[in-house]
């Protein structure tokens, strides 16, 4: 199975959750793009649901398949989320922001009953931290903020290069907010909580994309199959 047939298949099985009536939001990135795509399908076929797209690029997606949309606000809670990861570790804890939609993302998912992460084997570690942290910064004295994560993570026991995230076409990336993404090489988070804890307590990060707490299934799509793992 190729890796993009690997993502299809995980978000196929994370259909299985989705009931007539429900309350989505949506996710961003390769494999959710695929939710989102089958999604579209059964709603041709007559599935009433309503999907919060946790990007821009979500909702035009979205659009373009014929998924109808709300906003967040408009609903009373979400019934579920389907999103993708960049890392998983055991207990569920995940990295996610590599499409830079982190914020969004943690929003949609913290005002869902249940989050279901669609992922491949790829995605597995034991320990997080290989992938890069995103962080997401406020532009305004971002460099002020940068230095302020370094010393946020010397203190919770992390050490790594910082670097903005640059955008394809030249100058810093900026998120669907306007704001600015720190990429944290830390290779290994050893205490994913304390180092969640103090980036929050830093005035200039807006949220980074330790997702700890939000998961409850992961679907694991590799090349022998789909595995779900149930906390
Ligand atoms: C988007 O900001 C991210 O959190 C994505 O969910 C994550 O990067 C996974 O993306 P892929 O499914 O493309 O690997």
């Amino acid at each position: 199975m190729s890796a993009d047939a690997m993502k299809r298949a995980a978000a196929a099985a994370a259909l299985d959750f989705v009931e007539p009536g429900m309350r989505l939001g949506l996710g961003t990135g390769s494999t959710a793009a695929w939710f989102v795509r089958l999604l579209a399908e059964k709603v041709t076929a007559g599935l009433d649901v309503v999907g919060v797209p946790t990007s821009e690029a979500t909702a035009t997606l979205a659009r373009e398949v014929g998924v109808p949309l709300t906003s967040l606000d408009a609903v009373a809670g979400l019934d579920l989320t389907v999103d993708g990861a960049d890392e998983f570790d055991p207990d569920f804890n995940l990295i996610k922001g590599g499409g830079g939609a982190l914020l969004r993302e943690k929003i949609v998912a913290a005002d869902s009953r249940r989050m279901v992460v669609i992922t491949d084997e790829s995605k597995a570690v034991a320990r997080l931290g290989a992938f890069p942290l995103p962080i997401e910064v406020t532009s305004f004295g971002a460099v002020a903020t940068l230095r302020a994560i370094a010393e946020a993570a010397r203190r919770t026991g992390h050490a790594g290069a910082l670097t903005f995230r640059a955008a394809p076409g030249g100058g810093r990336f900026t998120t669907d907010q306007g704001n600015a993404i720190v990429d944290a090489s830390f290779r290994q988070i050893s205490d994913p909580q304390a180092l969640a804890d103090a980036l929050v307590r830093i005035p200039g990060v807006v949220e980074h994309g330790l997702f700890i707490g939000y998961a409850s299934t992961v679907i694991v799509a590799g090349r022998d199959g789909i595995r779900r793992l149930d906390k």
